[in-house]
């Protein structure tokens, strides 16, 4: 098989970066290692930023979204028992959030791609990468039992943080940020109408609790845990018991409980490699980045990237020039550290981290206090959470 671009990974990335690349009449190829029906079905982010939001509607995608989704324009920190607005579209003049499922994205994804007769291979086992240092790099894997080879120009690799394209590139050449977090999320999809009109963040003293939702009839709600926690040790009783603690506030706020449709533990890392590019491999997405996910960022992020990768082959294509493709990993850095910056300011902000001593903790209700007191710092925060502009201007000196 032959194609201009091979993208490796059908998550919101790559095939987002299928449709701009059809867009603008190059030819791509989608490898996902699972089957259709299980990338469609996994739960993960709810958040869209107004430009995700935006791109979808520009490519013809956001017909359902429009439908079906939630727009919000603000959310509400809740400290001490007390709850405090942060108005989005005051403080950024008019900006808010859609509230869709990820799964629903990439359905929509899928079906377009598939109805505009763009190939997706699914369960494409045996991923591997070769030659990509030179012009002609080339992807090997099987399906259903039979060796494959996909030659192509570039190959952009939106396989996620577990993928193979990462490690493909020489050891060396990548430069490697981490952190990791002592806690992580365990979260579960209920059948019980949302609590609140709007997502709430609770900092408290045993640990931070998110409600969220992703209909009017079903809510989505984080409790922070230990990072290794035994899904087994937790009834649902038991963690409604605790959302309910950990939400509670001074006038008797009431948490609707229902059926628990799906439970799972999310660990919580920052982590960035750069360059995000070696040869004719681009990394976009998860697979050169992960935050954690108290701001909810990382699907937008990877929109983000893959919308100048996008540029950059168009140019290519268009002129023969790679000005933008060789632009591409500081221009995409430049905003992945701006969302660390925010993600790993929002996680430390609400949770409750071992080591707290009484003077982190004050200083931490300090925060919470300034940030929704003061106009300068809540528009700081309603700014990054709608999403930072997107800019494909030079590093500063
Ligand atoms: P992925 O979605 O991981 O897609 C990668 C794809 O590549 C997958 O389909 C995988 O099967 C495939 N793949 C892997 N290896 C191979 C291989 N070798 N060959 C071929 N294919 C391969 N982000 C937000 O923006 N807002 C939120 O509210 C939010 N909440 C979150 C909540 C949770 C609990 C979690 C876990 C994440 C959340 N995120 C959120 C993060 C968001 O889900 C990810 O950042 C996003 O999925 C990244 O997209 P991606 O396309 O880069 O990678
Ligand atoms: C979600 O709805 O899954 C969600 C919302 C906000 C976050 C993270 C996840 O910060």
């Amino acid at each position: 098989m032959k194609t201009q671009v091979g993208i490796v990974g059908a998550g919101p990335a790559g095939l987002v970066l299928a449709h701009l690349l059809e867009r603008a009449g190059i030819e791509s190829i989608v490898l996902e290692t699972q089957p259709r029906q299980y990338i469609e079905g996994r739960v993960r982010a709810g958040v869209l930023e107004q430009g995700t939001v935006d791109l979808l509607n520009e490519l013809a995608l956001g017909e359902r979204m429009m439908r079906q989704g939630l727009m919000h324009y603000g959310i509400e920190l809740r400290f001490k028992g007390r709850g405090h607005r942060i108005d989005f579209k005051q403080l950024t003049g008019g900006k808010g959030v859609m509230i869709y499922a990820q799964h629903e994205v990439i359905k929509d994804l899928v079906a377009a791609r598939v109805a505009a007769g763009g190939q997706i291979c699914f369960e494409a086992r045996e991923v591997g990468l070769h030659e990509i240092d030179s012009e002609n790099p080339v992807i090997r894997f099987t399906q259903n039992g039979a060796a494959m080879e996909l030659q192509c120009d570039f190959i952009a690799g939106c396989d996620g943080f577990h993928g193979v394209c990462r490690d493909s590139i020489p050891s060396g050449v990548l430069k490697t940020y981490d952190r990791e977090y002592p806690f992580g999320w365990l979260g579960i999809l209920a059948e019980a109408p949302p609590a609140s009109d709007e997502l709430i963040y609770a900092n408290h003293e045993r640990g931070f609790a998110l409600l969220s939702m992703r209909s009017p009839k079903i809510s989505r709600l984080y409790l922070q845990c230990r990072p290794d926690e035994d899904l087994d040790e937790w009834p649902d009783d038991r963690i409604w018991e605790e959302l309910h603690l950990r939400l509670a506030t001074r006038d008797g706020f009431a948490l609707t409980r229902g059926r628990v449709l799906q439970k799972g533990v999310t660990g919580m890392r920052s982590f960035v490699v750069e360059p995000m590019q070696f040869g004719s491999l681009f990394l976009a997405g998860d697979s050169a980045h992960i935050v954690p996910p108290t701001g909810a960022k990382g699907l937008n992020l990877a929109v983000a990237d893959v919308r100048v990768l996008a540029l950059g082959l168009e140019e290519f294509y268009r002129t023969g020039k790679r000005e933008l493709l060789q632009r591409y990993s500081e221009i995409c850095l430049r905003r992945v550290w701006k969302i660390q910056r925010f993600s790993w300011w929002m996680t430390s902000l609400l949770h409750k981290f071992g080591s707290d001593s009484e003077f982190d903790r004050r200083r931490q209700l300090a925060e919470l206090d300034y940030v929704t007191s003061s106009l300068a710092a809540s528009t700081t925060l309603a700014e990054n959470y709608v999403g930072l502009p997107f800019e494909l201007g030079q590093e500063p000196e």
